[in-house]
């Protein structure tokens, strides 16, 4: 693995990979190098035609993310001959009878270049430490968590470091820890490459590094695999099926200041007999936080099994209908019907607190933070707020906001079936309507109280006011806590 030489030396190379070019936009879209080499894709024939030029990304990409050797006389042309040398100093490439040999795997995140070991390794030898590229549950956690400006922040499982040194842009400091001493050692290494200063990196086990601090943000991306064997340090839950998500939901909020938010990716099991939804509640009960989970994914018992075979059984795929059936029978014993998934934000508040639960399979592309932020501005208003203070409140949509109608012909003409309101940028979210109140809906402009968009409502339906006003409090209180809603952040 590499070694950490003079961090203005690592800087000069990790300058030399963002001059060059080697960003995630070039290597995915310019160079189609959405995948990595493996031998049940057979695909090594396309990604080396896709990096054949004599340019320092073409040959960067080819042996630092493909992980395939290269001609030395050619990357030497593609490479300064100081930057060569670094690399061999840090002992990056391995240069050996005119072939040089990547000893690590680069990959560009956001700003960043982050060095990892090379993950098509594990098609050829099992390595239970080997240290993740950032994959991607990297970047929907990168993409989730909040960019609190000036924050003290703890990244827990940091592996090679991505998530604490993206967040290190915003932070005053960010801790990050791994039970595993060679993530620590990468992590540190691209922390010099990137030339960041503002984090730490510590082996340590789950919470205990945290132990007498408190911070503002607590982000993990942990191992989270519901497995029947503890291979893989990087993904397999090292307690029973969910536990070791299920100990950060109740342990982690320990260690925020108040107002402070927890943010994690986890899995968690059903089991026969209950409902999901009352497994999450014991997670949360008396944890001290409000909670916002946006669930990704549910699989059944047998299809969670066979999706993560692979990891399961890397190398040899004539054993995976034994491990397949090995995992079964372990989620039978354990009465595991099936296994969700998806992201959890939680933010410690003394007093009472509110869980909701939203189903978004497919969260943004791109950074939704705010979004998150903006979820618990709209989930407190719609939890805390007063009618009172709401029938004085003058609402307003945000312009995301777009409405989804259908029309059925019936009684010779098109008669409204189902209308429907969608955010149609950052976290989605959804909200049928009745038609009466879709017509509330597009009036919430800012400019009239709650009190007289009721009093409209009640006038133009025939209606009795004070169903009227019933029904528009009860469609601010969705309207909010749905964010479709200009609404003050909290976080
Ligand atoms: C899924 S990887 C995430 C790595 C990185 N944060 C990312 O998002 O790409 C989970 C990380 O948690 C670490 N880990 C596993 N068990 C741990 C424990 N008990 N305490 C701290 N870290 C642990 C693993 O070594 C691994 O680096």
């Amino acid at each position: 693995m590499p070694r950490l030489i003079a961090p203005g030396s690592l800087r000069r190379i990790g300058t030399f990979f963002s001059d060059s070019g080697y960003t995630r936009e070039a290597l995915r879209d310019t160079l189609e190098l959405s995948e990595l080499p493996w031998r049940k894709l057979r695909n090594l024939h396309f990604l080396l035609h896709k990096t054949q030029e004599a340019t320092a990304l073409h040959q960067l990409a080819r042996i630092f993310y493909l992980g395939q050797p290269a001609d030395e006389a050619l990357l030497r042309q593609c490479i300064p001959g100081a930057i060569f040398g670094l690399m061999q100093d840090a002992e990056m490439l391995e240069v050996k009878g005119g072939v040089a040999k990547p000893a690590c795997m680069v990959a560009p995140l956001e700003n960043l270049v982050l060095v990892s070991d090379q993950i098509t390794n594990m098609e050829v030898e099992l390595l239970p430490d080997l240290v993740l590229l950032p994959n991607p549950t990297t970047l929907t956690v990168s993409r989730f968590m909040l960019r609190k400006r000036g924050a003290n922040v703890f990244d827990l499982g940091t592996g090679c470091g991505p998530l604490a040194l993206l967040l290190a842009g915003s932070a005053k400091h960010v801790l990050g820890t791994d039970i595993n001493p060679r993530a620590i050692e990468f992590a540190r290494f691209n922390a010099a490459l990137n030339g960041i200063e503002n984090v730490d990196f510590e082996v340590g086990d789950a919470l205990a590094p945290a132990e007498g601090r408190q911070f503002d943000l607590i982000v993990a991306n942990p191992p989270f695999f519901v497995s029947a064997e503890r291979q893989f340090v990087f993904c397999d839950s090292p307690l029973e099926l969910d536990g070791f998500s299920r100990m950060l939901a109740r342990e982690a909020p320990k260690y925020l200041l108040e107002g402070g938010f927890f943010q994690m990716m986890c899995e968690w099991v059903e089991v026969k007999g209950q409902r999901w939804q009352d497994r999450l509640d014991e997670w949360f009960t008396g944890n001290g936080c409000d909670v916002f989970v946006i669930k990704g994914f549910e699989f059944g018992a047998a299809k969670y099994a066979h999706e993560r075979l692979f990891e399961a059984n890397p190398l040899h795929p004539e054993r995976d209908i034994e491990i397949f059936e090995q995992r079964l029978a372990y989620y039978r014993e354990r009465n595991v019907t099936a296994v969700h998934g998806g992201l959890m934000a939680m933010r410690r508040k003394a007093g009472s607190n509110w869980v909701r639960i939203e189903d978004i399979p497919h969260p943004p592309k791109e950074c939704f933070g705010d979004d998150v932020v903006a979820r618990f501005a709209g989930q407190d208003l719609a939890a805390w707020a007063t009618d009172e203070q709401l029938l004085d409140w003058k609402p307003a949509l945000t312009s995301r906001v777009r409405l989804r109608q259908e029309l059925t012909a019936r009684d010779g003409g098109w008669q409204p079936t189902m209308q429907r309101i969608d955010l149609v940028e950052g976290l989605a979210s959804s909200l049928a309507l009745e038609p009466p109140v879709a017509s509330v809906v597009c009036r919430l402009d800012g400019s009239r109280s709650v009190r007289e968009q009721a009093a409209a409502l009640a006038a133009e339906a025939g209606a009795d006011a004070g169903v009227a006003q019933a029904e528009v409090l009860r469609l601010v209180r969705r309207l909010g806590s749905g964010g479709f809603l200009e609404l003050p952040a909290t976080g």
